[in-house]
């Protein structure tokens, strides 16, 4: 058969049945993405004819004879396409992952299918954005800043990646193939809790072209955790590669390694296992009953699960005052006290890259494992400790990130493909599908959150608990650290004298919860928020003065329930400020106009959320930074680039510091071999760990240049000033080359971060919204986030996860929802059937930032990844409850709850 694409013309057969992205993605042509195989994602757009498909959804053959455009076949060999210039502009992407399919989309429209984005995007899927720069970038917006003379931190500078984002050739783990390669395929339980009394693999391993089959038989039997922390004790180990006990549907009993995927799949189908069925338990609330199954029961100490016995994976019980006497007080002086349950669901994390991992053995023999993960270094460490190996026999490194949100804190296919190279001595490859994301990759814990509050009739608060259950499904990976750190900040905001935290986090034989955006506290603030509102409303106060009177303001020590850190400080303070722009810009107004009619009902709503700019107990960034005698500035960096945009900031703070331009400075990060040690990219900790490293190393790197330009010169130091040209030492100019010419053309200098002291940010949302009381559908009129995030490093960037995180989070608050049939069953298992936010489903959110310096943070900035996700839901629940008097307790607050809701 014969294929133009791109205008070069390819003479291939395609396999039997293959879709016309694998058969693109067999022909080396990686820009074409894939984010699913059912043509819900757009990740795979191409056009064929001039006309945009999803190239997952085609067979190859379809396109015999046919003209194929990519999205690198847009772009001239001297231009770029108007649309690829236009993302760049508008700075249209964040990890990028969607970037290509909505490029080829957009490429076609004309004038009035721009107009009606809602209608004509509603084929490509973004997570990160929330759509508004995408939407500016279709309409020629220019949001970003030619990077030029001045300091770069706080313009709004391009990503550097953008030229290879907008033409598809930036690769993610997945955009590369190697000779040899082979590919592996897991055998999944069918059953929620069994026992494996037999596997018999024998016809699968007679099969030509099967390379091995692993089983509990044959692989180690290290327990660890899939959850990854800078200090490997925070988890359970209470999982093995292989167990003889299977705790949930999905979770993997052996794995295949063959030629072909589809040879791995059909050697798969060909094991037979022999299970004992095992009681099972779904209800987290059974799941601590006495008598009830135990999932973990044979484990001891070392597993470091609280109580094994009990399905309690991890508990926290503590206070400071008298609660139910705070209660008291409040009523007798003519007060008010609420109290009230709220149920959050599951929710996939749904990056549009899904996991996967390629490894080989490189020239030496050494190991290399090139994974989509945010830690690569934990990776590494992990691996060692599995398989016996020190650091040195293994390099792991990231291609960029499609998206992770805490899903990719996990090791989920890393460990597969290294037992696979070390067996096989051949290239290796393992790559979750978008189902294997929704069946067993770790989704949100779902939380039932008790609260109960008081305050007198001045409104000050003098009672506040919380009793929170969690959900860790069948493993406790980041069940503790979420459970520890959703009660942390949610209390910790107010200023209360009697408060009180229990809280635990139980084994169920549900799928594994893990890390997602916020940590926790996007769970519990969804209850203690609502309640703090229910309590406003009781007292007959405004919700923004019920606030301003509560919350914790410098002075006030840090109270919540678990050990106190002792790190955490106010190290720049603009909560004062969020909640005065959220109001001012509610009281403005704007945004839709309210649909007319008896059945509508507007109100109003708002929510503050606090969250620490690092996590806990050390997170650490090793950097380093070389010159050579060209000028040009080659930092490296242990962390990630996820679509967080820590790679612009951190090109701005060098830039900014050594008093040269983005241009000079080139990164390299994210790998083992090539970067030094650095605990990885979450908990918002790339721009303040990894930046205030580098800082450091700039900080040095001057001094150093600064004090050799002296004494070549014979000049001063104080006189000598590093600028884009080398030192100017009065009248004289120290080039580079002269300068590092004594040092063999280069010079390295160090800078490192341990994680403490940290900061605090701050961030309030506020909506305005329509309800209609027939039907329970929700219409967001105005939205408005204000942010606490110290120094905005990148306006347009922080404003951009800003967006995006309010988006994923209206996603949680309206739609998303990881369905199970109360065996265990997942029933969502494709995107079409989950409703990720489309464009047309998300308002345009009018964004804030307070004035503040952070002394603790680099050039003052805080962290604002994870943040902007947690107020969202609750504000959004307080403004229904506002328009229609009644409380939805549940989410999502989709129209059906909203509507039961309404008939109590
Ligand atoms: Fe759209 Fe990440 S930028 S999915």
């Amino acid at each position: 058969m014969t294929y133009e694409v791109n205008g070069e013309i390819i003479d291939a057969t395609p396999r039997a049945g293959q879709c016309l992205r694998t058969f693109l993605r067999d022909n080396a042509h990686f820009e074409v993405k894939k984010g699913c195989d059912a043509g819900d994602c757009g990740a795979c757009t191409v056009l064929i004819d001039g006309e945009a498909v999803h190239s997952c959804i085609i067979p190859a053959y379809r396109a015999d004879n046919h003209s194929v455009t990519t999205v690198s076949g847009l772009a001239t060999p001297s231009d770029l396409h108007p649309v690829q210039r236009r993302f760049i502009d508008a700075a249209g992407f964040q990890c990028g992952f969607c970037t290509a399919g909505m490029v080829v989309t957009t490429s076609t429209f004309t004038p009035a299918q721009m107009a009606d984005l809602p209608q004509n995007l509603k084929g490509n899927l973004c997570r990160c954005t929330g759509y508004r720069a995408i939407s500016d970038a279709i309409s020629g917006v220019v949001n970003t800043e030619k990077p030029g003379d001045g300091p770069a931190v706080g313009r709004s500078i391009p990503a550097p990646a953008g030229p290879r984002i907008v033409t598809g050739t930036e690769q993610y783990t997945m955009d590369t193939a190697m000779e040899g390669m082979l590919h592996a395929a897991i055998v999944q339980s069918p059953h929620a809790h069994a026992r494996i009394r037999r596997i018999d693999t024998a016809a699968a391993e007679a099969m030509t072209g099967v390379h091995a089959v692993f089983t509990h038989q044959n692989s180690p039997g290290v327990t660890y955790s899939t959850a990854r922390h800078e200090n490997r004790l925070d988890d359970p180990d209470d999982t093995v590669m292989f167990d003889t006990v299977v705790r949930f549907r999905g979770q993997r009993v052996a794995a295949v390694i063959a030629e072909t995927l589809a040879l791995a799949q059909h050697a798969c189908r060909a094991i037979v296992v022999d299970y004992e069925l095992l009681p099972a338990v779904f209800d987290p609330e059974q799941a601590r009953d006495v008598g009830a199954p135990t999932l973990h029961g044979d484990k001891g100490a070392t597993s470091r699960i609280a109580d094994p016995r009990r399905n309690i994976v991890a508990e926290l019980h503590g206070g400071t005052g008298d609660v139910p006497a705070g209660v008291e007080s409040a009523l007798a002086a003519g007060g008010a006290a609420v109290s009230g349950r709220w149920q959050t669901q599951r929710v996939q994390h749904a990056h549009l890259e899904t996991h996967g991992t390629i490894g080989w053995r490189d020239d030496k023999g050494r190991i290399v494992i090139r994974t989509s993960t945010q830690v690569p270094f934990l990776v590494r460490d992990e691996l060692c400790r599995i398989f016996g190996l020190e650091p040195c026999d293994i390099r792991v490194f990231t291609a960029r990130v499609g998206g992770g949100f805490g899903g990719k804190q996990e090791l989920l296919t890393e460990d597969i493909v290294t037992l696979a190279v070390l067996r096989t001595g051949r290239p290796v490859q393992y790559e979750f599908t978008r189902t294997d994301e929704f069946t067993i990759a770790p989704c949100r814990h779902p939380m039932r959150v008790d609260v109960t509050a008081a305050a007198g009739p001045d409104g000050l608060l003098t009672a506040l608990s919380i009793d929170v259950l969690s959900d860790a499904g069948a493993y406790g990976n980041h069940s503790p650290g979420v459970l520890f750190h959703g009660c942390g900040e949610s209390v910790t905001v107010y200023r209360c004298e009697n408060k009180r935290v229990d809280a635990q986090a139980v084994y169920t034989n549900n799928i594994p919860s893990g890390a997602f955006r916020g940590y926790g506290l996007g769970q519990v603030m969804f209850g203690v928020e609502s309640a703090m509102d229910d309590l406003a409303a009781k007292l007959g106060i405004d919700p923004f003065e019920f606030r301003r009177r509560n919350v914790v303001v410098p002075g006030d020590q840090f109270i919540d329930a678990h050990v106190d850190e002792g790190d955490l400080r106010y190290g720049s303070y603009g909560l004062d400020q969020c909640i005065d722009l959220a109001e001012e810009a509610l009281r403005r107004g704007g945004g839709m106009p309210s649909p007319t009619g008896p059945q509508w009902r507007t109100g109003e709503g708002m929510a503050v959320a606090m969250i620490a700019t690092i996590p806990p107990r050390g997170h650490f960034s090793d950097t380093r930074i070389t010159v050579d005698s060209h000028g040009t500035y080659t930092l490296g960096l242990g962390t990630a680039e996820f679509g967080n945009g820590t790679t612009t900031v951190h090109a701005q703070i060098a830039a900014t510091e050594l008093a040269t331009s983005v241009d000079r400075i080139v990164i390299k990060q994210s790998d083992t071999d090539e970067a030094d040690y650095d605990t990885g990219a979450f908990g918002s900790a790339g721009t303040v760990v990894a930046g205030k490293a580098l800082q450091l190393a700039a900080w040095r790197l001057r001094e150093q240049m600064i004090s050799a330009a002296s004494s070549i010169s014979g000049t001063p130091t104080e006189k000598c000033e590093l600028g884009p040209h080398g030192v100017t030492c009065g009248q004289r100019l120290v080039g580079f080359a002269e300068l590092l010419l004594p040092t063999g053309g280069s010079l390295t200098v160090d800078g490192n971060h341990n994680g403490t002291p940290r900061s605090v940010a701050f961030n309030v949302h506020a909506f305005r919204v329509a309800v209609n009381t027939s039907t329970g559908e929700v219409k967001i009129l105005q939205s408005v986030q204000a942010a606490d995030a110290g120094v905005v490093m990148n306006p347009e960037q922080c404003r951009g996860q800003i967006e995006g995180g309010v988006v994923q989070a209206l996603g949680t608050a309206l739609f998303e929802e990881m369905m199970l049939d109360g065996e265990g069953r997942m029933l969502s298992q494709v995107l079409r059937n989950y409703h990720l936010p489309q464009i047309a489903d998300v308002p345009r959110t009018e964004v804030y930032f307070a004035d503040t310096v952070d002394e603790i943070g680099p050039m003052g900035a805080k962290s604002m990844s994870e943040s902007p996700y947690n107020p969202v839901a609750p504000a959004l629940s307080n403004a229904i409850t506002r328009a229609t008097g009644t409380r939805v307790h549940e989410l999502p607050m989709n129209p059906v709850r909203v509507w039961r809701s309404l008939q109590k």
